[in-house]
């Protein structure tokens, strides 16, 4: 047998395969779909403080292998997700990662105080959703001071493991993960949407009202794989993998580039059995190459 057990923080996984938030709710959506107990970790929704009802429409909008989104973090807000989102996945034999977002560094520190005696395995500080304007007008994961400022307050309610996710819209992606590990971070999750945007003809306008979205799906994979080498060429804590992961070849690229883990995210829109396959395949690769552990194969690349 392959051993897929993985290690992120204080936070231990059967495998190392994940949902990406945005792309998987709050999990009880696919439940009908997915054996959920046989996924490595969830990653629910970013949720906020309060609710929101997320942009208007359009949000969505496909592109030559890509998705565009501009889903503005429409969420149940905290007291919902406390209530009654958590309960149910907590039923689960399977990790639970909440992802939270705000628009000031006060919200973060309001999120991690009131989650920090839920029982979950880990926060993702989701810095990087480019479809809402902070109240600092740039994403906190464009700068590493901001990011800084965010992970130090989480980190003085939050324990446990602590993730944080990074945008790819920046020119040194090494830098800011460097902060976030700096200022305590256990993990990197590389990497949220890429900016983009797309034209209406007909009436010559923008798609969407933001202008800018947010690509992924595997139009994204090669440029994501490289933010992930870059990340792990940087910091010693783990990177979690993200961006356009269809199959196990793909998942396996990014291990040998420096994830320790790796996440499906718009595969769950085409087929949401793919986290799962992707689990199946690595077992059996592991095995027929008589590789013993996966985590062996982490940042492996011959370079
Ligand atoms: C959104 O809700 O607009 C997307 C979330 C994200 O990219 O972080």
């Amino acid at each position: 047998m392959g051993d897929l057990k993985i290690k992120i923080g204080d936070m231990q996984l059967k495998n190392p395969v994940m949902v990406a938030s945005g792309t998987f709710g709050y999990g009880e959506e696919y439940a009908q779909l997915v054996d959920l107990n046989k996924l490595g970790a969830i990653v629910t929704k970013s949720i906020t403080l309060k609710p929101r009802a997320g942009n208007n429409q359009p949000r969505l909008w496909e592109t030559a292998s890509g998705l565009l989104n501009s889903i503005g973090l429409q969420n149940v807000g905290l007291k919902t997700f406390i209530e009654e989102k958590l309960p149910y996945l907590q039923k689960y034999d399977t990790g639970i990662i909440v992802s939270i977002a705000g628009e000031t560094v006060d919200e973060y520190e309001k999120l991690a105080q009131a989650l920090k005696k839920e029982k979950f395995d880990a926060l993702e500080i989701n810095i990087s959703c480019p479809n809402v304007r902070t109240a600092k007008r740039m994403l906190f994961a464009q700068d590493p001071e901001l990011a800084r400022q965010v992970i130090r307050k989480v980190r003085r309610y939050y324990k446990k493991t602590v993730i944080v996710k990074l945008t790819p819209n920046v020119t040194d992606i090494g830098l800011i993960a460097k902060a976030c590990e700096k200022a305590g971070a256990d993990a990197i999750a590389v990497v949220n949407t890429f900016n983009g945007m797309a034209v209406d003809l007909k009436k010559g306008v923008p798609v969407f009202k933001n202008i800018v979205a947010g690509l992924c799906g595997p139009a994204i994979k090669p440029l994501a794989l490289y933010k992930v080498y870059e990340t792990s060429q940087a910091v010693r804590i783990p990177v979690i993998g993200m961006g356009g992961i269809m199959n196990f070849h793909d998942g396996l690229e990014y291990i040998l580039c420096g994830a320790s883990a790796i996440a499906v995210g718009a595969g769950n829109f085409i087929d949401p059995q793919i986290p799962v396959k992707i689990i199946k395949d690595m077992e059996l690769y592991l095995r027929e190459n008589h590789l013993g552990k996966i985590s062996r194969l982490v940042g492996s690349l011959k370079c």
